[in-house]
């Protein structure tokens, strides 16, 4: 949500972007709008840049998509500049227009300023700046952050003050209550960028005689692999040559700096038509690359990362596990799997309804905060509440860098790669898999399960990869009756046992890409209700335990699938290999490689994702970019 970039170069910078000849820096407008480029995927609704230049800070604003930001530089276009600002807006005070896009400008056009949050004591300032005579043009609340820091700026200039645009800034900030990251520059200090961050992700990348500024690496990928992350509360200001941290008071502060191992081609289409395709395609190498260097040469599993204390986790009476959107299903797969492993209690809880709840958590709680951006602002509050409570929280994250990792206690990362299409594919499936590693590592170190049965079930997750790509390999059916059911009004899903958390990550993937009213039900519920909405013709998607899998799973969703067809629905399996039990009754059948119950998800949920990009698609639907949805939701 909102992506923020910041780009400040000296004249013979050394770095020169992939195949562009240039002796001189990259000029602050390709850098800015190549990481908005790349932000995109954080799902935005306007756009705009600025730039200053020996005339002062100009600026170009757009609503909608890159394309509408790009087409007004061609028609109006800015002068080479080295020091820019850029921001795609999600919008949340204000409607998407051209009017409310960022940047916004105060003192005078002089400075211009970018933001992501929100400042929740927006109202009292605008009237208190108002009535000090400042005019407003916008329905946000970032511009009356702009005008605050403008006029904080004004009254530090004229009192001489050096270097008045941090101090500004670290003024300003102290007045501010909410979640923001906020980039400023000023006309009067033309190789300087200000930012500031609290609650809202921002990122430093590091040049030579150059340095950026990002909301993730992606704002910066194409530039440098060095990075650094920021604390919460920091001001960074960052020139050609220097990077200078410190808190909201002006105390020096010192961040982490860390190597971005992500590779800018993975970021690319890599010859797909859409992101969600690719990011499909990668889901066996999402998953092996997160199973990768988990075990010792005894088979032990070995989770270097997970740095609590062993006697904590021995102890721990409750795990709670907290996530949003498609993370949360991923939870509820963890649930299955741990309570089965570890015998440990565990309840999971969408992060937004946990803390106001007020839960019973404390120091026997283990919380599992599962994010794949990491930045999710119900997520990292939910974190921050049940550790105040005490309760330890381990992080699973795709996103090195992230706030929800760094405010953890502890972090097992996914290492699925970066995830750019809005809706999660591939990084549910190395979230699934990663919550696996931390239920057999707790059964291990607690001794619920022997070491050749952890080592067994280790075995079979290592061949999952080999059986995703079966699936992927083999997919033809599935999107042909895709592209046949482009019509469709509403999908239904059923699962039972983890199958039920697939059926809901089915329907969402469908809702989200394709528009189309779909909804996951347990199919032991159904006759509590969901069978009423069967009629002639509605299409019911099942996801069918394994036979081989626990007594009566099976055979009750195969009742289940005769109730519905009983009633005039279509029936559409997703039924393990040489299961024929449905076959006679059911209109289409997708069939999975073997594998045991609880590991069963990171394959059945693979058809029904492809199922839903390829009926979007076939109605023409940006799959990447659904409408109204941001990857990365920086507000509660
Ligand atoms: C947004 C995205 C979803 C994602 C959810 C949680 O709603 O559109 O795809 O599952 O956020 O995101 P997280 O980064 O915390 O996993």
């Amino acid at each position: 949500m909102c992506g923020i970039v910041g780009y400040v170069g000296r004249e013979r910078a050394q770095t020169v972007m992939a195949g562009e000849e240039t002796n001189g820096a990259h000029g602050a407008l390709d850098v800015v709008m190549e990481g908005l480029r790349r932000l995109e995927y954080r799902g935005y609704d306007s756009a705009g840049v600025a730039v200053l230049t020996g005339d002062g800070v100009e600026s170009r604003k757009k609503a909608g998509k890159l394309a509408n930001l790009i087409s007004e530089l061609e028609t109006d276009p800015l002068p080479r500049s080295l020091t820019g600002i850029g921001h795609t807006r999600w919008a949340t005070h204000g409607g998407p227009t051209d009017q409310n896009a960022h940047p916004h400008l105060a003192d005078g056009g002089r400075l211009a300023l970018i933001h992501n949050g929100i400042i929740e004591n927006f109202a009292e300032l605008k009237a208190e700046l108002l009535e000090q005579g400042v005019v407003l043009i916008s329905d946000t609340d970032t511009e009356v952050a702009a005008a605050l820091l403008g006029s904080i700026y004004r009254t530090l200039s004229e009192a001489g003050t050096p270097n008045a645009l941090p101090l500004a800034m670290q003024q300003a900030c102290q007045r501010l209550e909410g979640a923001f990251t906020l980039l400023a520059i000023h006309q009067d200090s033309p190789d300087l960028v200000v930012a500031a961050r609290r609650n809202s992700p921002l990122v430093v990348g590091l040049g030579d005689g150059e340095n950026f500024l990002g909301s993730d690496v992606s704002g910066f990928i194409d530039f440098t692999r060095r990075a650094v992350e920021l604390g919460q509360d920091q001001i960074v200001t960052i020139t050609p040559e220097d990077v200078t941290i410190t808190d909201f008071h002006g105390a020096p502060a010192e961040g982490r700096e860390f190597h971005v191992d992500w590779d800018a081609a993975a970021a690319e289409k890599g010859g797909y038509p859409s992101f969600m395709e690719k990011e499909i395609n990668d889901q066996p190498d999402a998953v092996g690359q997160t199973l990768l260097g988990r075990t010792d040469l005894k088979g032990n599993l070995i989770l270097d990362e997970l740095r609590i204390d062993e006697s904590i986790l021995r102890s721990v009476d409750k795990i709670v596990v907290l996530a949003c959107g498609t993370s949360a299903y991923a939870g509820q797969v963890a649930k299955y799997a741990i309570e089965h492993w570890c015998r440990i209690p565990t309840e999971v809880e969408l992060s937004h309804e946990f803390r106001y709840r007020d839960p019973i958590v404390n120091e026997k709680t283990l919380v599992v905060a599962i994010s794949q951006s990491g930045e999710t602002m119900d997520t990292l509050m939910a974190v921050r509440y049940a550790r105040e409570q005490g309760a330890k929280v381990v992080a699973i994250c795709n996103t090195n860098g992230s706030t929800i990792p760094r405010e953890s206690d502890a972090v097992l990362y996914t290492h699925a790669g970066p995830e750019i299409a809005v809706a999660s594919t591939k990084a549910f499936l190395a979230q699934i898999t990663a919550a696996y590693l931390l239920g057999l590592y707790l059964a291990q170190l607690r001794g619920n399960k022997y070491r050749d049965e952890i080592a067994e079930v280790l075995s079979d997750l290592h061949e999952m990869p080999e059986k995703i790509q079966h699936i992927l390999d083999n997919a033809d059916h599935v999107k042909k009756l895709a592209r046949d059911m482009s019509d469709a009004k509403s999908v239904l899903f059923l699962g039972r046992h983890v199958g039920f958390p697939v059926a809901m990550e089915g329907a969402l993937k469908l809702k989200e890409l394709a528009y189309i009213h779909a909804e996951g039900f347990a199919a032991g519920e159904l006759k509590h209700g969901p069978i009423a909405l069967i009629e002639d013709g509605q299409p019911v998607v099942v996801v069918l335990p394994s036979p081989r899998g626990r007594d009566s799973l099976h055979s009750k969703v195969v009742s289940n699938i005769q109730e519905i067809r009983a009633r005039g629905a279509i029936t559409i399996v997703i039924a393990e290999e040489g299961d024929e039990s449905v076959a006679d009754f059911s209109e289409h059948v997708f069939h999975v490689p073997q594998t045991p119950t609880l590991l069963a998800p990171l394959l059945t949920t693979v058809p029904l994702q492809i199922f839903a990009c390829e009926l979007a698609t076939a109605k023409g639907y940006d799959v990447d970019q659904p409408r109204n949805l941001a990857k990365s939701v920086t507000v509660e």
